[in-house]
């Protein structure tokens, strides 16, 4: 959960004494008891290290697999409060942008930190406009992917690859260079998630078209086929917009975390966003809506659930798309998301007959013992799977449409790393579990 830096101003200790903000810990192998200082609701995990044995002793260090109780930066970009359900992108409510704003507007507003005016809105969508294009070598090396090769992989390796058409990139303190990779950044993933995409089909490749919205370009390099200009149908072109704002930013997510963690190193920004492009492809994190329309293929009838939700109760599966790190309440996205469902399949004339059991499947769900107790709701990606496939994507394609939204998302963060004096290379220590000095046996002793 964020934490917003602001902690309530403490009651007075029982001895009436004024309250400190500090924390007092006994370390009971020596007796000794140490002060650690709280700012913003945390200690210091460097601070523990004074708590040793003997002199010579590392001292204590902070064990968190999977860091789910360590904040490992600041960060004035998203607040998440799992709790309540609330997700906020520079203190705007997810809600609000969803209803009124746009993606291009939701990724300034990322960046910069601010709405932008109407004159700053146009120049940032032109110069996004002005840079989908990429370098015709891209299509060639796209060609060598072979005919089945996942479209998150080829977006995985093009984005990486990106570093190499502009070796300028690499001057990362230099804010013009830095201006410039974050309008490639938005303004190519897209095409190169198309481009993905045509490969996988055996398609021509689409060029971009700067007379179309980002949205509605993205899906003319998807569907166009031999017309000369396509027209986006404006309500599917307005879905696939919410859907890209609400996965434009989720704070200190996995993927978030590996293009801080790549780019802490100071490496390209694409080089960076690479590493959140891997990290999303997992079925944990963004393959988890490729998984859910995969498991609800497998349950296909209503009739189907309870067994299935008896295996998950005995720990055999997951029921993807439910449950979150910081959520312990409903994802608000997956509330929006789930009625952009509806709208969608109105347009597509395809209600998805998968839709009804996954109504049926979040409403026992969200009765059932099991998940109340475990405090699991249906997250963002739930329904995404729903929608996508109503727009006529394959699965291997909903983790790259992730991607293309998250781009913004990750470009604030990488921004806001990289000019962040208090971040250092990303090197967590561990508790060493293999064994000791040995010597070496030479192989004919073995
Ligand atoms: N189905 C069944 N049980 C679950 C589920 C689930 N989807 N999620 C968590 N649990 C149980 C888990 O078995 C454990 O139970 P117990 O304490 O009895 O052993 C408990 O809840 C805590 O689970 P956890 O794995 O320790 O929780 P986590 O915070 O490490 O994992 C998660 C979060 C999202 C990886 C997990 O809930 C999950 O695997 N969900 C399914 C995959 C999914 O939908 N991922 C998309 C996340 S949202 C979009 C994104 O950010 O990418």
């Amino acid at each position: 959960m964020s934490t917003t830096g602001q902690t309530q101003a403490p009651a007075a200790t029982p001895q009436g004494d004024p309250p400190r903000e500090s924390v007092t810990v006994t370390d009971n192998r020596t007796g000794r008891s140490y002060e650690l200082p709280i700012t913003d609701g945390t200690v210091r995990a460097t601070d523990l290290r004074q708590l040793k044995v003997t002199d010579d002793d590392f001292g204590l260090m902070a064990y968190d697999p999977g860091y789910a109780n360590v904040a490992a930066c600041r960060s004035a970009v998203t607040y998440l409060d799992g709790d309540a359900g609330i997700l906020e992108y520079r203190g705007y409510p997810i809600e609000q942008l969803a209803e009124q704003s746009n993606y291009l507007e939701v990724a300034y507003l990322l960046i910069h930190g601010e709405l932008p005016t109407p004159t700053q809105l146009d120049a940032w969508t032109h110069e996004i406009t002005m840079h989908t294009f990429v370098h015709e070598n891209v299509k060639s090396f796209m060609e060598g992917f072979r005919h089945d090769a996942h479209p998150m992989g080829m977006l995985l390796s093009s984005v990486g690859a990106l570093s190499t058409f502009y070796p300028d990139a690499a001057q990362i303190d230099d804010q013009e260079i830095r201006h410039l990779q974050t309008i490639r950044l938005i303004a190519k993933v897209p095409t190169l998630a198309a481009f993905a995409y045509r490969h996988s089909r055996g398609q021509p490749y689409v060029y971009p078209d700067n007379e179309l919205s980002y949205a509605g370009n993205f899906l003319s390099m998807m569907y166009k086929m031999t017309e000369l200009t396509y027209h986006p149908d404006p309500r599917l072109e307005r879905a696939l917009d919410v859907l890209f704002i609400l996965h434009a930013d989720h704070e200190q997510n996995c993927s978030t975390t590996a293009v801080r963690a790549v780019g802490s190193s100071r490496v390209d920004p694409y080089s960076a966003v690479a590493g959140g492009v891997a990290a999303l492809y997992g079925p944990l994190h963004g393959g988890a809506n490729e998984a859910v329309l995969r498991m609800l293929k497998r349950i296909e009838r209503k009739e189907n659930i309870p067994d299935f939700l008896k295996g998950v109760e005995q720990g055999k599966e997951r029921l993807m798309g439910f449950g979150h790190r910081v959520y312990k309440n409903f994802d608000p996205r997956a509330l929006i998301i789930k009625s952009a469902a509806e709208d969608v399949f109105a347009v597509t004339g395809r209600r998805n007959p998968l839709l009804d059991v996954a109504l049926e499947l979040e409403r026992i769900a969200l009765e059932d013992e099991y998940f109340i107790s475990h405090k699991l709701y249906p997250n963002v990606d739930f329904y995404s799977g729903l929608i996508y496939e109503a727009l006529g994507l394959p699965v291997e394609m909903f983790p790259v449409m992730f991607a293309i939204g998250r781009t913004s998302g990750w470009v604030a963060n990488w921004l806001e790393q990289v000019q962040d004096p208090e971040q250092r290379i990303a090197r967590p220590r561990q508790i060493y579990t293999g064994v000791r000095k040995r010597d070496y046996v030479p192989a004919s002793a073995r």
